[in-house]
């Protein structure tokens, strides 16, 4: 990848959350927790539940067309979709066909890419490869993830921590800067730390499989806490190296909303004030690939974002993965 990617930015933001919402109050009723806890210890205050008929592709739907109306742009120059998810309407095929359809873009190219929590980042970094080399005029990213329906409700120390929700951008050439660098990475050998161990090729799914959970998320959540914060920090500080920045120069950080105090440990090893910090982790907890798509469209939203400024978006997940963006807005 070229440390630089020139002219390419992000021309339009939408995002979707599902109207019900699940406080840690009524998560009180349905597991042994209490909202003290969920607090202290995510940072979390409620979460938001797609409705049953609805799948991500619905979610990315509807947070894609906004994405549309607020670029300004014609659906038809739309060439690449691309939707960031761990939660697909179904193995196959992917749910960017689904959005496609749905959209009624016709002919325009259709993926979806799994990288976690970081799928929202490398989504966005493979699609501005294809602006950048003119393969298409736009792209639509979107993340987005109904995290409810492969989360176990019976297990506390899971289902307290996601969301479903679904945020999107669309990508193409600009004047001024836009994205001005990216960092991404992974490491394979802690793919054991989190995931949806049935429901593949190693072990499809079966009554046995789902009589044991196998089809809910897994997660040893003390280890990734402690990779992340590292991950974290160190793909923002080689994301700004390679812009020719430093943490100095950055006006807003969105992070990836996992945990109030992995997001506080990473804003403190990279000296960056929190006030600069966009946080919606309280309202939404972690939607995944969505998490940093919804914060990025909320906080150009609430005029967190002003133009001009050195923005950083950062995220870690399962795979593990991590990924940083620098953009000038
Ligand atoms: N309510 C009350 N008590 C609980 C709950 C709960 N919901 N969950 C766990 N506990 C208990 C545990 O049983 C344990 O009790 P014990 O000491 O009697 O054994 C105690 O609380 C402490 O448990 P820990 O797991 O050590 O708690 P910790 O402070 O580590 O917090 C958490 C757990 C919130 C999961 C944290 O480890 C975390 O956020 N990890 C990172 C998660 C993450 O970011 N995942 C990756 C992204 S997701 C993706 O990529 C799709």
């Amino acid at each position: 990848m070229k440390d630089k990617i020139d002219s390419v930015g992000i021309v339009g933001l939408g995002a979707y959350l599902p109207e019900k919402t699940l406080t840690n109050f009524d998560l009180e009723k349905i597991v042994d927790t209490s909202d003290e806890w969920i607090k202290t210890r995510t940072g979390i205050s409620q979460r938001r539940i797609a409705s049953p008929e609805m799948a991500t592709s619905d979610l990315a739907v509807l947070a894609a067309n906004s994405a549309i109306k607020n670029s300004g742009i014609k659906k038809e120059d739309i060439g690449l979709i691309i939707v960031a998810t761990v939660t697909p309407d179904m193995m196959m095929p992917s749910t960017a066909c689904f959005v496609q359809a749905k959209l009624g873009i016709k002919e325009a190219a259709c993926y979806d890419l799994n990288a976690a929590c970081s799928g929202f980042i490398f989504a966005v970094i493979a699609a501005s490869q294809y602006i950048a080399n003119n393969t298409y005029k736009y792209a639509l990213v979107i993340g987005a993830e109904v995290l409810s329906r492969f989360v176990d409700w019976k297990d506390r120390s899971t289902c307290i921590l996601f969301g479903d929700g679904a945020g999107a951008c669309i990508l193409g050439k600009v004047n001024e800067p836009g994205i001005l660098s990216a960092h991404t990475g992974g490491d394979g050998t802690l793919a054991h730390l989190l995931k949806i161990p049935a429901g593949g090729s190693r072990l499809p799914m079966s009554h046995k499989a789902l009589d044991d959970k196998l089809g809910f998320l897994k997660m040893e959540g003390n280890e990734i806490f402690k990779i992340a914060v590292r991950a974290m920090a160190n793909a923002a500080e080689k994301a700004l190296s390679k812009a020719g920045l430093s943490c100095k120069d950055v006006d807003c950080l969105i992070p990836h909303q996992a945990n109030i105090r992995i997001i506080d440990a990473t804003v403190k090893k990279l000296g960056i004030s929190k006030d600069k910090v966009f946080l919606n982790i309280a309202e939404y907890g972690n939607m995944s690939a969505a998490s940093t798509a919804v914060a990025l469209c909320e906080a150009v939203a609430k005029g967190k974002i002003k133009k001009g400024d050195i923005l950083v978006i950062v995220a870690f997940g399962g795979g593990l993965t991590w990924g940083a963006i620098v953009l000038k807005w």
